[in-house]
């Protein structure tokens, strides 16, 4: 197993300026990251996988030791497969506590080897989430400085919203 590497698992749907805050840091502590899509036909996405990956791909392009990836059963079985013992997750507001908690102790009876760590969010992101942010572009909102230009380029244009001059 190699310590310095960690398995990011999300949904990024689409990635935003607090998941990369998380990102950095991340590899601060970490000399790999993998960003890991759940793969979950269940769920039905706003962007398809192949369009997230494309977006995570290119607003992190220049960030070296980062490797995207798609899993889908039981999150610390991948971890295993990809020999990491770390599970990183952001943690927000209060409101994030409980099922990160959950989520965390259910991993943890799951599997005693793989760890999960939690890294604050930056209090900038601290009250964003891709659900809100989804939900202030589908009408129209302003969602600059919360994703990349890109994404956000990429929301306006899944919900028909030209940009606005300044
Ligand atoms: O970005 P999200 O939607 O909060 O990410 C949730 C994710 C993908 C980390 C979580 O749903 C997950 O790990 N799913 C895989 C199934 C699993 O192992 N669940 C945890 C134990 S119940």
């Amino acid at each position: 197993m190699n310590a310095t590497l960690a398995i990011y698992p999300g949904t990024f749907d689409p990635i935003t300026n607090g998941h990369i805050s998380v990102i950095n840091r991340g590899l601060k502590i970490f000399d790999k990251l993998i960003i890991s899509l759940l793969h979950n036909p269940q769920k039905v996405p706003l962007f398809s996988l192949e369009e997230r990956i494309h977006m995570i791909r290119d607003v992190l392009r220049s960030l070296p030791n980062v490797e995207v990836d798609t899993f889908d059963g039981l999150l610390v079985d991948y971890a295993v497969r990809k020999n990491a013992r770390v599970i990183l997750r952001g943690l927000r507001a209060l409101s994030d506590f409980e099922y990160e908690f959950q989520m965390a102790l259910m991993n943890r009876k799951l599997n005693r080897e793989v760890q999960s760590i939690f890294l604050m969010t930056d209090y900038k992101w601290f009250y964003t989430s891709s659900t809100i942010i989804k939900e202030a572009a589908r009408f129209g909102g302003d969602i600059t400085g919360l994703v990349p230009p890109m994404v956000a380029a990429k929301l306006r244009e899944k919900f028909g919203h030209p940009k606005k001059n300044a």
